[in-house]
């Protein structure tokens, strides 16, 4: 949810500052801005829509500076338009400021400013930032303290860059809730949300805590907590690639995110090496102590994340034996629910950041339950910082906003799990050991040949692209993927997608089904494919179009309204990993045919660090 770029260093820093946006771009697309200081004074350009736009502008005004401040907006406070758009200022004081995150008393510092003559330009919480600073600069005179003193009156969440056109070398950044890190260049200083914005420029990356604020020159970035006492934050060498946020070959990010599935499980895998037995070190050092007597799994997550954690209660319960329940987390924490401090809480999330998982985390730990292990793909992640265990899945940047290659890692390191539980139980066999790590081996070249039905899926798509509304089917594991599944066709192409266990159809939604409503089932051969048969019969049987995603072996014949599209292998409790492919590459094949924008669709955003 919004991205950040700033930067001091001794050239004009718009080129650079433009395309670390664009490296942001999936975080908030609705507006861009920048200000910039030069020898004029503080220049701010903003444009609604994207960075594209605001590329234009600084084209057109060939506008220029050694210090700025930059960003890329997803609308909170305020509709999407220029006057809402960062940054923000307070003219008199010659104040600029960028903002990510959600300032939760900005009403009352709002009346508290306009009492104080404050003039207000814009419908945003981060406009009392601005004029909060200037306010704090009468006193202190010190533009560090200043926003010190500052930050330290709001409540809620912040990323915050800030400069000030009589303090021109210098830019002002703190840090709570929302991410933040800085790079140390060759010829100046850099923050941002994320260090794809500044791989251009450096790999020397400092990640600051919740709490940090920095004050950032040319050459020197001097980090202290709020009150002033300074901290020390360790270097890292950033080792993100630059091609892996790069688009190469393909025309979307979704597109090459999916198709990087197999490279990705393998990564993820890797730390199997060719080992004969799984380990509970896997989770992270201390797993044995931490997992050996949990009595039960409290899963929490959003979105795709949470559909992952769907999948793994079905693991969890059959395979491991121990109780799991599997929590959206933006609900649970502000439900009244039975903590008990022998349940291991896992979070799932892709970024790290989901402001509503962390916040369910916290309530969880505050509740007494402090065996936590976090999934996630990003290991300097809030997350992984806050839990106890985590498994890092190895998917790589995903850059679209629709999560694909996210889901399937998180499942692979869900399965492990898993059997990692299961083994600690007594579950777990020494020939089923070998037979699963076989199984997990070779599931990245069963992923890459479940794309090759890529061809027969865009066709499919065709017939898909006018429809209004869609309904997935699935029995069991496979239910969460059609909950998958509908969610990526309604977030892609804006179609109406809903998603059911086969089971309840006639409980209510068969209602919905008619010549115009396409049924999708996800349809593997397993237990439970004889009842999903009998379903799928009663969705024909009332003139609704079939479209199944069946096994090689599973006996399900294509007739009128029935048609059939087989994945080449089935693969037991892992094929949940294999049927979400095909429902991946619909959505992104139909969004094409509709013309959405694929990798960046309206209203949303990839990283959602606000509540
Ligand atoms: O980063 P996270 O995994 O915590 O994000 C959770 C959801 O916001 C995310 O999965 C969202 O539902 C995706 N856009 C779905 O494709």
């Amino acid at each position: 949810m919004c991205g950040i770029v700033a930067a001091v260093a001794g050239r004009n820093i718009a080129a650079v500052l433009l395309e670390g946006l664009r490296k942001l771009e999936y975080r908030g697309y609705d507006s861009a801005g920048l200000a910039l200081v030069n020898g004029e004074g503080l220049q701010r350009l903003r444009a609604v829509g994207r960075v594209a736009e605001l590329t234009a502008q600084v084209e057109k005004t060939r506008a220029a500076g050694d210090t700025g401040i930059a960003h890329t907006r997803w609308a909170t406070h305020g509709v999407p338009s220029e006057r809402n758009a960062h940054p923000h200022v307070s003219g008199a004081a010659g104040l600029a400021v960028v903002h990510n995150g959600i300032i939760e008393n900005h009403e009352a510092l709002r009346s508290r400013l306009v009492a104080a003559g404050y003039e207000f330009t814009s419908d945003t919480d981060t406009e009392v930032i601005a004029h909060l600073i200037a306010l704090e600069l009468k006193s202190t005179g010190d533009f560090f303290a200043a926003v010190r003193r500052s930050v330290s009156q709001l409540r809620g969440a912040y990323a915050i860059a800030v400069l000030r056109e009589s303090d021109p070398d210098k830019v002002v950044v703190a840090r709570q809730g929302s991410p933040l890190l800085l790079g140390l260049g060759e010829d100046g200083s850099y923050a941002a949300s994320d260090a794809s914005a500044l791989l251009q420029v450096t790999r020397r990356i400092v990640y600051l805590d919740n709490g940090d604020c920095a004050e950032l020159t040319r050459g020197h970035c001097r980090i202290t907590r709020v009150d002033g006492t300074p901290v020390e934050r360790p270097e890292t060498e950033s080792r993100l690639s630059a091609d892996a946020v790069e688009l190469g070959r393909y025309r979307h990010y979704m597109q090459k995110e999916i198709f990087e599935q197999p490279v990705a499980l393998s990564n993820t895998l890797e730390m199997l090496g060719t080992a004969h037995s799984i380990q509970p070190g896997l989770m992270g050092a201390n797993a044995r102590a931490l997992l050996a007597d949990v009595r039960q799994v409290l899963i929490i997550a959003c979105g795709t994340s949470y559909h992952a954690g769907l999948v793994a209660r079905y693991w969890l319960e059959a395979i491991a034996g121990v109780p799991c329940s599997v929590e959206v987390a933006s609900e649970y924490r502000y439900r009244d629910s039975v903590p008990d401090p022998q349940t291991l809480v896992v979070t799932i999330s892709q970024s790290g950041e989901t402001a509503d998982t962390l916040a369910a985390l916290q309530h969880a730990k505050a509740l007494g339950m402090t065996r936590t292990l976090t999934i996630c793909n990003v290991p300097e992640s809030s997350l992984v910082r806050e839990t106890a265990l985590r498994f890092i899945t190895r998917a790589g940047p995903e850059i679209g906003v629709a999560s694909t290659k996210a889901f399937t890692t998180q499942l692979a390191a869900l399965y492990l799990l898993t059997l990692v539980l299961a083994k600690l139980r007594g579950r777990l066999s020494e020939q089923a050991e070998t037979a699963e790590l076989e199984l997990l081996r070779h599931l990245p070249i069963a992923v890459a040949k479940v794309l090759e039905l890529e061809p027969w899926i865009r066709d499919w798509s065709e017939r898909f692209a006018m429809k209004q509304h869609a309904l997935f089917l699935g029995r069991g594991l496979h239910y969460p993927i059609a909950l998958e599944g509908a969610l990526k066709l309604k977030e892609l192409s804006y179609i109406h997608a809903e998603a059911y266990p086969a089971g309840e159809l006639k409980h209510g939604p068969l209602a919905l089904v008619d010549r115009e409503m396409p049924v999708i089932a996800v349809a593997p051969n397993d237990a439970l494919l004889e009842k999903l048969k009998s379903n799928l019969q009663e969705v024909r049987a009332r003139g609704g179009e079939l479209y199944v995603f069946a096994d090689a072996d599973s006996e399900i014949a294509e007739s009128d309204g029935v048609h059939v599209l087989r994945l080449p292998e089935h693969y037991g409790a892992l094929s949940a990993l294999l049927h979400v492919v095909p429902l991946q590459l619909l959505a992104y094949h139909v969004a094409l045919v509709r013309g959405t924008d694929v990798d960046k669709p309206r209203n949303l955003a990839k990283s959602v660090t606000v509540e």
